[in-house]
């Protein structure tokens, strides 16, 4: 059965090229009436420009597709804000958003500011909050909602010279494990992408054919899975040159120490047992851990929890 979106609109942050261009345009061209939200700054955040979401918008109505442009910066809330009213005042409502818009300011932690630590985490964790919040009440009122927020394996996994991006990725995570809790009575969906596409992002950072292989358009059919009707929710897909995974956030099994042994020489002794990669399994929420421990803790010491 082909997925499609008629009826739903969509906002794409960041969608004037790369990643954020190719999810607008397919959205588009199976139903969803699409924001294409763009900046249109340099791949470090400087400037400002219309042409991008333009031409996107351009090229979406060239193809019997409906679509607008805006270009708040999601980094400040008031035009984040106006520009969930234009979608609003343009077509009654808001099905799906996709938090793509980044930028870069890759240095070593020794050489980075911390001026540029904040405007990364301002433009991709901040963006993505802002954009969220200002969709959350309309999702909720609506009872649907479907959201990606755009990790990186450099947030999952770390990259030389990315602490600050690296720190909104996996902060976008944080984010949507909470989210998933608060939105799921409301049929609000939120899902992750960690993608791996030639863009100008990562222009020169790879070789020519491995470029050409990791074209946007291998990304988009995941994010147009976890935002479908039927999407997954709190899910990381990864995807890139066609291949797709899931990634966890996984926890070895709870090892009760015996009080005498809760010391930093007790964990040494018991090292192999805490960090046995044989037990890992996912949790489902922050108050799982407690209840883990709390009951190897009650085992242990033979009391009943109630
Ligand atoms: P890109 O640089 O081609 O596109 C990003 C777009 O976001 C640009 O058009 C830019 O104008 C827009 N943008 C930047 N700051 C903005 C702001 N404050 N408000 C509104 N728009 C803004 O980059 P690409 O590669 O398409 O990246 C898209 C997303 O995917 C980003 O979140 C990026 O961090 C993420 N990503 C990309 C990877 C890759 O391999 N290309 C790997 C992992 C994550």
């Amino acid at each position: 059965m082909t997925i499609r979106y008629d009826g739903k609109v969509a906002i794409v942050t960041g969608a004037g090229q790369g990643l954020g261009r190719s999810h607008a345009i397919e959205l588009a061209k199976r139903g969803a009436k699409v924001v294409v939200n763009d900046l249109g700054g340099a791949k470090d955040g400087t400037g400002a420009s219309s042409a991008a979401a333009l031409s996107v918008v351009a090229e979406i109505e060239a193809a019997g597709g409906e679509a607008i442009a805006n270009g708040a910066n999601v980094a400040n809330y008031d035009e984040v804000q106006a520009m969930v009213k234009q979608a609003l005042d343009t077509w009654g409502r808001v099905d799906i958003l996709v938090n793509n818009a980044g930028i870069l300011r890759d240095k070593s932690f020794a050489k980075g500011s911390l001026d540029d630590f904040k405007l990364v985490l301002d433009v991709h964790l901040m963006g993505t909050i802002n954009c969220t919040k200002a969709c959350w009440e309309v999702m909720r009122e609506q009872e649907y909602g479907r959201i990606v927020v755009t990790s990186s394996s450099s947030g999952l996994y770390g990259n030389f010279g990315q602490t600050n991006y690296g720190a909104a990725k996996m902060g976008v995570i944080g984010a949507m494990n909470t989210l998933v809790q608060e939105g799921a009575k409301y049929n609000i969906r939120v899902n992750a992408l960690a993608p791996t596409a030639g863009t100008r992002m990562t222009e020169g950072l790879l070789p020519d054919k491995a470029f050409e292989l990791l074209t946007p358009e291998t990304v988009t059919p995941a994010v147009l899975y976890l935002v479908s009707e039927d999407a997954p929710n709190r899910t990381i897909l990864c995807a890139g040159a066609g291949g797709f995974s899931v990634a966890k956030i996984v926890e070895t099994d709870s090892v009760w120490l015996s009080p005498e042994e809760q010391t930093p020489e007790g964990i040494a002794a018991h090292w192999s047992q805490i960090n046995n990669d044989d037990t890992l399994r996912e949790l489902k929420g922050g108050f799982e851990q407690s209840l883990k421990m709390l009951t190897v803790a009650a085992e242990g010491l033979g009391i009943k929890l109630d």
